[in-house]
């Protein structure tokens, strides 16, 4: 069975037997050097995939109802989170936005068929453009704290996404890690050593403490990166 293959009959069996009601199964998908870095410096682009896995990614995004990532990365690389590469549908993209710093320029504010959701904690409820519209979560108090990622989650399940794929950034990733939230993971690891910004930031000095583990493990190789993917395990299902 081909890689592609291989990790498609993975993610639909993985989404198919989902229970939980009140959120989007939840994959998180970044592509890191073999140092776990997946730029040289916070806030730059570094694109280091090679076309197999890139390919990849595109057909994660075409298996999953939506795409989440942070504003960090849409100012930093300005990303499409189109299917190019595939054949298959857009996912709906959501940007995690918490002070509305989106700007109406940006590529994902002019997607070819879908409007972008941009998800804020600010308590402002405008539209960016045609193809863009600000939805607030949770308490609109709280003007300066991050997107609540477990309401946020809630709503994307009741607007219909019942799968959706974190693409980063760093902060982002950790952020779902923290939470609880991811249910399986899909990693690229490309034959460099950056020495640069690294895709989990302090996950262990989170309350547990507790080390998360990838189980059962898959692995392939796409061109010259490896391929890994598998299931989340929090806590005693670690074990
Ligand atoms: N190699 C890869 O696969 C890959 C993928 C994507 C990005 N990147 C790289 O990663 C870098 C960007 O990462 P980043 O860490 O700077 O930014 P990020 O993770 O893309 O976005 C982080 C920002 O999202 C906002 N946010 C809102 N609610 C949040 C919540 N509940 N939890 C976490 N964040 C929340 C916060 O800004 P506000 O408080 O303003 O809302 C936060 O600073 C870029 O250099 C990019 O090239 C690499």
């Amino acid at each position: 069975m081909s890689l592609n293959r291989q990790i498609e009959v993975w993610l639909h069996s993985r989404i198919e037997s989902f229970r939980q009601a009140d959120r989007p199964f939840i994959t998180l998908t970044y592509a890191q050097s073999w140092d776990g870095s997946v730029t040289n410096r916070c806030g730059e682009t570094l694109n280091f995939s090679g076309p197999e896995s890139t390919q990849i990614t595109h057909q994660l995004r075409s298996l999953h109802d939506g795409i989440l990532v942070g504003i960090g990365t849409i100012l930093s690389d300005d990303p499409q989170l189109t299917v190019r590469e595939w054949d298959g549908p857009n996912p709906q993209p959501v940007v995690l936005d918490s002070q509305l710093r989106t700007p109406p320029t940006a590529r994902i504010c002019h997607h070819p068929d879908k409007a972008c959701w941009i998800l804020t904690s600010s308590g402002e409820s405008d539209i960016l453009s045609e193809h863009a519209s600000v939805i607030p979560v949770g308490d609109s108090d709280s003007e300066r704290q991050e997107v609540p990622l477990t309401a946020a989650m809630k709503l994307l399940k009741e607007r219909g996404l019942n799968s959706l794929m974190v693409e980063g950034g760093a902060t982002v990733i950790t952020a779902f890690l923290k939470a609880g939230l991811v249910d399986g993971l899909v990693l690229t690891v490309a034959p460099r050593l950056l020495g640069g910004y690294k895709a989990i930031d302090e996950l262990l000095a989170s309350d547990s403490g507790e080390p998360l583990l990838i189980k059962p493990i898959h692995t392939g190789q796409a061109g010259s990166d490896l391929v890994v993917w598998g299931d989340l395990q929090y806590g005693d299902s670690a074990a």
